[in-house]
């Protein structure tokens, strides 16, 4: 019989998102002791609270921590990318992963492992090259937000932490991202390919991320750079057909590149026209068993019933 693994005492920063929400739920299941930072008044003591804009928490929250995990940052989809908007998306990033590390610097107990986001972003617009945890930076806003963001965690590994850094792919989950926003012209038999419909997708089901991040907080030989990504990265235009069958719509309404940068400005390159074909080389190295490595199945899991 399997030995029991020992409960987690984990501080997660920014869950509310998609990612936290679905990682607290596995955490939950699983017996973890859950402390999340929030920034606003705490409902609990599983809670406290924590300003990044004005640099305020108090360290004694890692006190008997285990594992650190940061998914904290101003989402990049929301808002146009103004030059206003782009300072708040890379500011709100390097400001929160900054204060975490500080406080911990500040705690004589130091959490083993920093588990912090980053992004296939990191990779810039690449074609068809196949992607890995060794591949170099591409160019791009996104590109240097994933520097910039990886950097400030890596001052973790200096006060012994081992880091990891998930860069996470497209997320799909029923509660938000990509799909959420994508349905609605689907269900209506609105879907198409997005421009040429050739760039990569790097998609991975919101079960496995969370699954990831569990075994990236517990698996000490896990560390660096980890492309969080299924291992079957589509097209977009195999992406947009795999929707519509999971949803049984026609999906034939190509939307042009033009009428996505009229609509989205320097957000339509770098996160619907960039091209990642990304590859989860040390999740793989490692024997990790993906509960959703295929496309439509992930889909159909995630569009059935709603
Ligand atoms: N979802 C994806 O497909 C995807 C892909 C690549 C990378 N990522 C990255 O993974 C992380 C988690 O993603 P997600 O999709 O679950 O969540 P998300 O909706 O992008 O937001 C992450 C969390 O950051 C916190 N936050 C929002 N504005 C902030 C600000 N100005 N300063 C500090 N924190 C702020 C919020 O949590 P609180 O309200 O609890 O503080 C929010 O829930 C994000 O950093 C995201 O960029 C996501």
């Amino acid at each position: 019989m399997r030995a029991k693994e020992p409960s987690l005492r984990v501080v997660v920063a920014g869950a509310s998102g998609p990612i936290g929400r679905a990682l607290l739920r596995v955490l939950q299941e699983q017996g973890a002791e859950v402390r999340r930072l929030v920034r606003r008044t705490p409902k609990g003591p599983h809670e406290v609270v924590w300003d990044p804009e004005v640099g305020a928490l108090d360290p004694e929250v890692f006190d008997g921590t285990d594992a650190l995990v940061n998914l904290a940052g101003r989402s990049i989809a929301a808002r146009r990318w103004t030059p206003s908007v782009q300072r708040e998306i890379l500011d709100s990033r390097v400001r929160s992963t900054r204060l975490l590390v500080d406080a911990v610097r500040r705690t004589s107990a130091t959490p083993a492992v920093l588990v912090s986001a980053s992004a296939i972003g990191y990779y810039g617009d690449r074609g068809d090259e196949v992607l890995d945890e060794s591949s170099p930076p591409g160019r791009g806003f996104l590109s240097q937000v994933a520097q910039a963001w990886e950097a400030e965690a890596r001052r973790a590994e200096r006060m012994g932490m081992r880091v990891v850094r998930a860069r996470f792919g497209i997320v799909l989950a029923r509660d938000g991202g990509v799909l959420r926003t994508m349905l609605p012209f689907f269900r209506a038999g609105l879907g198409g390919p997005l421009g040429s419909g050739h760039q990569w997708w790097s998609w991975i089901h919101g079960d496995d991320v969370a699954a990831v991040l569990v075994a990236a907080v517990r698996d000490a030989s896990l560390e660096g750079p980890v492309n969080v990504v299924s291992p079957a990265a589509a097209t977009n235009r195999e992406f947009t057909r795999a929707l519509a069958s999971a949803l049984r719509r026609p999906a034939v309404l190509r939307v042009p590149a033009f009428a996505l940068r009229l609509a989205g400005g320097a957000m339509a390159d770098e996160m619907m026209l960039a091209s990642q074909r990304v590859v989860p080389r040390k999740l793989q190295a490692r024997g990790f068993q993906f509960r959703w490595p295929e496309l439509e199945p992930a889909l159909r899991d995630l569009t059935s019933g709603a």
